[in-house]
């Protein structure tokens, strides 16, 4: 075997690396306008409930397998298989898991590279070039394939160096700015006109929306997509940590920080909408829902800032600095994943395995660019309502029904002695065993029938 594992040298930078995979687009485009939209509120409490009853113990699912085998995907599962076929069905959730990534990384990669355009974009306003400004921020093919070359460069440049001295290191450095730019960019959005009515569409409960089954479902689609979860990149994650921590713990902190970035992401994005609103620009689409996603981030709010003049120069280049750190540490975490698998599996050195499989993503992205109409949601939703949810499901499979309960309770043991009289062990095992295959299958269902 090659060189040494790496392992996270604190509990502080798994934290910071894990909640960065964690808090990416997702939290910022998605769960904000998808509250409002949705019972305010409401909304956030029942999608609270839905994470911790359903993502968080899927996500300690692969936490626990992870840093039970200290190992990728492939052999980690495999490690925990009864005979030859659950071997076979192990190495074919981990596969299937580095190509359901590889292909995320590949779509995000892109969306990601717009941000960095437009962060240069805001630099070149501040330097007077509005041309290249314009340039930047115009859709085009040329731009879209150097800014995503650049992100993905950027992406193996930080997993190339290693867990502590790229993953931990990015990670621990650039979640607290992440904090610290949202939350002066929040103190300066409310001062503006109408944020205090954004403000009120967000958080205002209309508990009459969330009955609706539907929502319910897609909240925990986006829950899955929002923890990163079925891909094996908590797995690997939490096969870097340290046999001393407590699991159950650390998942729970990771959880928490998610949702509570989406949260806070919340009372920016709803208030600067209808600060948008305000100024006259649109902010609902065709359906009279809020306009969410890329729209959101590369129209209506650039829109907004172009509005505030000179300020606004500095609120975008802030924004766009978030939006980029945000992508990065999401970004790296879905590298690590065939990464560990070429380096531990085929001993590979790392850089060369980085930029391997950063170049076969990239040649994806490619295609994607060139085919944008076709491919891009047809990748989207492949990966992340198709395959995701059905590898988590085999997951909770895993953990619920191959491996051994005793061996699953003395990896918990460790780093928390006392786990057999928690809370935690009376509840999850039963979640994982049944409510949690269920649920997926549900979401399934509701998705192919319904
Ligand atoms: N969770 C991230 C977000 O909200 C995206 C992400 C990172 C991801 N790693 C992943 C999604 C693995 C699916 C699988 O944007």
């Amino acid at each position: 075997m090659s060189a040494p594992r790496g392992e996270f040298s604190s509990r502080f930078g798994f934290l910071m690396a894990a909640s960065g995979s964690a808090v990416g687009l997702g939290n910022i485009w998605g769960f904000p306008t998808n509250a409002a939209s949705n019972g305010g509120a409401a909304f956030l409490f029942t999608y609270l409930f839905l994470a911790f009853a359903l993502a968080y113990p899927a996500l300690m699912a692969e936490l626990i397998i992870g840093r039970h085998a200290k190992a990728n995907a492939v052999t980690a599962l495999r490690s925990l298989a009864r005979g030859p076929r659950t071997a076979a069905l192990g190495t074919a959730v981990g596969m299937a898991g580095m190509v359901t990534v590889s292909l995320i990384l590949s779509f995000y990669a892109i969306v990601s590279g717009w941000m960095l355009a437009f962060l240069v974009a805001s630099v070149a306003d501040i330097m007077r070039l509005p041309s290249v400004s314009a340039w930047l921020t115009t859709t085009g093919v040329v731009r879209d394939v150097i800014f995503t070359a650049i992100f993905i460069v950027l992406t193996i440049f930080v997993v190339s160096a290693g867990v502590r001295h790229g993953i931990e290191k990015w990670a621990t450095r650039l979640m607290p700015s992440l904090l610290i730019i949202l939350v002066l960019l929040i103190g300066y959005v409310m001062t503006l006109n109408g944020a205090m009515e954004g403000l009120r569409v967000y958080l205002v409960p209309d508990f009459g929306r969330v009955a609706d089954t539907g929502l319910l479902l897609s909240a925990l689609g986006q829950a899955f997509f929002s923890l990163s979860l079925g891909v094996g990149t908590m797995l690997i994650y939490g096969s870097y940590i340290s046999k001393h921590e407590n699991l159950p713990a650390l998942g729970g902190m990771v959880t928490l920080l998610d949702i509570g970035i989406a949260v806070i992401a919340g009372l920016l994005i709803l208030p600067a909408m209808y600060v948008a609103l305000a100024g006259g620009i649109e902010i609902y689409n065709d359906d009279g829902g809020l306009i969410a996603g890329p729209g959101l981030i590369i129209a209506v709010l650039p829109a907004m800032f172009a509005q505030m003049g000179e300020a606004g120069i500095l609120v975008a280049l802030a924004f766009f600095l978030l939006m980029t750190i945000a992508s990065l540490t999401s970004s790296i975490s879905m590298l690590e994943v065939p990464v560990s698998y070429c380096i531990e599996n085929h001993n590979i050195a790392r850089l060369k395995a980085g930029t391997l499989i950063g170049v076969v993503v990239g040649l994806v992205s490619l295609l994607i660019v060139y085919n944008f109409d076709v491919l891009f949601s047809l990748v989207v939703s492949a990966t992340t309502e198709y395959s995701q949810p059905l590898l988590g499901f085999f997951f909770a499979v895993f953990v619920g029904w191959i491996w051994h309960r005793d061996g699953v309770l003395a990896e918990i043991r460790q780093g928390c002695p006392d786990a057999d009289n928690g809370l935690f062990w009376r509840i999850w095992p039963f979640y994982i065993r049944f409510i949690c295959p269920l649920a997926i299958l549900a979401v399934y269902g509701q998705m192919l029938f319904g």
